[in-house]
């Protein structure tokens, strides 16, 4: 049976009609055409379908639409606002916190929750939050790295190409220099 409903996502109002077991993740990208929310496990595991839901984190996709009539939907494509990008975002381009993308509208949306909340988390704090939103690519660091740029306000809006200076890097080339001379001895 449809249901007809009136969603406000990032603030505009839609008129949808959909099957009252219609899924938020689903009429985000198939009704409405907001297909930044990205489906992953379709089970509340990975947190590539994480929205917010008058200031709470959910997962889109155990979500009824049905049942945030009346609510507030905040979404990735809210985010950026007169074509400058949310910090987050920024920060995410600029640390190098995504690969292939599809894990990245949800930590950005589950990083943007917790801020909202909690502007100055500490890293632990921060690692402890994020630990719902999977990632097979990027092995966390640079997430993290990334949602703590922000909060340690280190994100350059005029950013080009950061220089990498990290004492990892150097420590690994001298690894590879120390193996070098090993090897050639
Ligand atoms: S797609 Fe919703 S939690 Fe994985
Ligand atoms: S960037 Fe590919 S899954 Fe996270």
């Amino acid at each position: 049976m449809k249901k007809q409903l009136n969603l406000n996502v990032n603030g505009q109002d839609y008129e949808v009609e959909v099957e009252a077991n219609r899924l938020l993740l689903q009429v985000l990208r198939d009704t409405l055409d907001l297909t930044g929310t990205k489906e992953g496990c379709s089970i509340g595991v990975c947190g590539a379908c994480s929205v917010i839901l008058d200031g709470r984190l959910v997962s889109s996709c155990l979500t009824l639409a049905a049942g945030c009539e009346g609510k507030k939907i905040e979404t990735i494509e809210g985010l950026a606002k007169d074509g400058k990008l949310h910090p987050l975002q920024q920060a995410f381009i600029e640390y190098g916190g995504f690969q292939c993308g599809i894990c990245t509208p949800g930590q950005i949306m589950a990083a943007k929750s917790l801020l909202d909340e909690n502007p100055k988390p500490s890293e632990e704090e921060v690692k402890e939050w994020m630990s719902g939103n999977l990632c097979r690519c990027t092995g966390y660091y640079k997430i993290l790295e990334s949602v703590m740029a922000v909060v340690d306000g280190k994100t350059d809006p005029n950013y080009a190409f950061r220089k990498r200076e990290t004492t990892a890097k150097i420590q690994s080339l001298d690894v590879y220099k120390s193996v070098a001379k090993t090897s050639s001895d």
